[in-house]
């Protein structure tokens, strides 16, 4: 005890770290230091803050409340910029592979949601093969809904099905709305409404 601690994020392989401690021994503002002082150390570094209890702020944020009267959501459809890793159809495999595990999907209905999740992309003239594309303004969760919806009067029972088990999700909305731009050093999100 007594010696000092270092914590260099720039030479770890993944620079997570868990803060732990009971109510008041100073968690909340052990993470507004780290948010405060990151940037002093790497300039250049981008901060973006999940604030679930709305104690987080710092100076020179740019703060979005995400709430139902918020015109703001998170857009799991925003596109990866990587030629070697990114792109529409990526983006709609990951995104379908995540609500396959968190609505519990089988086979056929993630690659619905896949399928119907190129089209989304494709309606707004997005696609894999052509790169420019990628950063036109991405679909959102209102479009996969609508496409789910002209699919379903097109006779698609399956689509039907899929529209049931995505209702909640698509109530609830955060992801049916367009993603504020993160193009600033310190973004908080505040989600103590949510
Ligand atoms: N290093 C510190 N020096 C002086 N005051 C501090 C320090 N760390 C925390 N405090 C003060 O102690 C109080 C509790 O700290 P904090 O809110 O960070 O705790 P917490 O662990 O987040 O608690 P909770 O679990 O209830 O959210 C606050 O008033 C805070 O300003
Ligand atoms: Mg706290």
């Amino acid at each position: 005890m007594g010696d000092k601690v270092y914590w260099n994020p720039a030479k770890l392989r993944n620079g997570h770290v868990v803060i732990l401690g009971t109510s008041g021994s100073g968690k909340t503002q052990t993470l507004k230091a780290l948010g405060y002082e990151l940037p002093l150390l790497f300039p250049g570094i981008k901060i973006v803050i999940s604030d679930f209890h709305g104690d987080l702020e710092l100076p020179g944020e740019v703060c979005y409340p995400l709430n139902a009267e918020s015109p703001y959501g998170l857009n799991p459809l925003v596109i990866d910029l990587d030629p070697k890793g990114g792109g529409p159809d990526l983006q709609a495999i990951a995104v379908s592979s995540i609500l396959r595990k968190s609505l519990k999907m089988g086979d056929n209905q993630e690659g619905l949601v896949l399928n119907a999740l190129i089209s989304c992309y494709h309606h707004k003239g997005i696609s894999q093969d052509n790169q420019s594309s990628w950063k036109l303004q991405p679909p959102t969760f209102a479009d996969l809904e609508s496409e789910l919806q002209s699919r379903v009067e097109d006779g698609c029972k399956d689509s039907q099905k899929l529209l049931l088990k995505m209702a909640a999700t698509f109530k609830y909305g955060i992801f049916s709305k367009p993603q504020p731009s993160m193009n600033f050093p310190i973004v908080r999100f505040d989600l103590q409404r949510f």
